[in-house]
């Protein structure tokens, strides 16, 4: 079993330094942080970990190499001379799947069966196999992504993207990803005694995040990850990452978090989805217009999601919608207000320039984070434990 890996976490664009600063809150310390993806040297038991914890990354893959290839045969010669035996096991099933950037190597299904080939004569030489590899065992996706003529080798060991967490039983038209709305909580400075509020909740993601948080609840604690089945991690490496999580959870923290909705139909899904999610009736669930939208304690945060108007039709009503939610939270000072849009108008139409903005994609849509730092109350100081990405 290699001591130490290379593990790559990537995320969508504009999360990077978000996931950064999850990965250092796991104890790793020896991290680079580049476009869509955060890299780490770690030794084994950080694959479970980091695919129990990282809330905001879309996967956690394993760095086999990476080095420069020009030739199909400079391709073969580099992939074969990687250690895949220490990773793929005899029976292992090793699809093989790729992209290619500015590189000479362009054709994508050549280098796939380039390196397929490579692995297989590698594998054969290692595990003493003289026929063919049976591939009827555990699952590697091997991805082969070449960007200016530099060759990375990875296997996927997350499986399907970490923001299927396991709790989404139904959803709405715009459903956000789960490891955004983790990522939108975790910018704001909210800790788990002050109130929280989406307004706009849909089937819930943002509430439900934020309550895993809160409680400090590992987000891929109820499902499965390709590389549970993989013989070089074992079982008692998985056993003490599950077991970690279970002890970090903190299922005493009380929780006061509302997601509201003028659809009915889909407050009953965000109830389902919290359910699935474990969190029982630990989240207010409302139908509500946001208008009506009156909050009585102090120190609150607002963290949503509202229509972007993008759709004919739709961009009056939302725009009125933008300019109650700014004569609404004018009157509640110590507020924090953070709003996730694409459109361009929203300070304008809320009526107050945005303390921070951050420019983020919200799938393939450009959206902007407009983000209104409340007023700090005196008397009721905040504790410093907010998470503050
Ligand atoms: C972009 S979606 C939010 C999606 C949500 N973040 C999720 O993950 O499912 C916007 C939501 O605003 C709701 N909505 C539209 N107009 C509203 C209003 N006037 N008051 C409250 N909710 C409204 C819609 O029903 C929709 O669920």
């Amino acid at each position: 079993m290699p001591r130490k890996v290379t593990l790559i976490a990537t995320s969508a664009m504009g999360l990077e330094s978000i996931v950064g600063k999850e990965v250092k809150a796991l104890g790793y310390e020896d991290i680079q942080v580049e476009n869509g993806r955060v890299v780490f040297e770690a030794d084994v038991s950080a694959i479970p970990r980091a695919n129990l914890w990282l809330r905001s990354a879309d996967r956690v893959k394993l760095q086999v190499g990476r080095f420069k290839a020009t030739t199909f045969d400079e391709l073969f010669e580099k992939t074969k001379a990687l250690p895949w035996e220490a990773f793929i096991d005899e029976k292992g099933e090793f699809p093989v799947v790729g992209k290619s950037v500015k590189s000479k190597l362009y054709s994508v299904p050549d280098c796939q069966s380039i390196v397929k080939k490579a692995i297989v004569e590698k594998l054969k030489m290692k595990h003493g196999i003289s026929t063919w590899l049976e591939e009827t065992g555990a699952f590697y996706r091997v991805e082969v992504a070449i960007h200016k003529d530099e060759a990375l080798l990875t296997l996927d060991t997350s499986g399907s993207g970490l923001h299927k967490r396991g709790y989404r039983v139904g959803q709405g038209e715009a459903p956000l990803k789960e490891t955004l709305a983790a990522a939108l909580v975790q910018v704001t400075n909210w800790n788990p005694d002050q109130p929280f509020v989406d307004p706009f909740c849909g089937s819930g993601t943002i509430a439900i995040e934020a309550a895993l948080i809160g409680q400090n609840i590992a987000p891929g604690f109820n499902r499965e990850f390709a590389s549970e089945n993989w013989g070089f991690i074992s079982q008692k490496v998985w056993d003490e990452a599950f077991q970690e999580a279970e002890e970090s959870a903190n299922y005493d923290q009380a929780l006061n978090i509302v997601g509201s909705d003028i659809d009915p139909g889909l407050i009953d899904i965000a109830k389902k989805n919290a359910m699935e999610a474990g969190l029982g009736d630990l989240i207010t669930w409302k139908q509500m217009q946001a208008s009506d939208f009156n909050p009585k304690q102090e120190n609150g945060y607002l963290v949503s999601n509202p229509p972007y108007g993008e759709r004919m039709g739709d961009r009056e009503e939302v725009e009125e919608m933008y300019r109650d939610l700014g004569s609404i939270m004018r009157d509640h000072p110590t507020w924090s207000v953070y709003i996730l849009t694409s459109h361009e108008g929203f300070e304008k139409l809320y009526g107050a320039s945005a303390t921070k903005k951050r420019k983020l994609f919200n799938g393939f849509i450009k959206t902007d984070y407009y983000q209104y730092f409340g007023k700090k109350l005196k008397s009721k100081p905040n504790n410093g434990k907010g998470f503050g990405f």
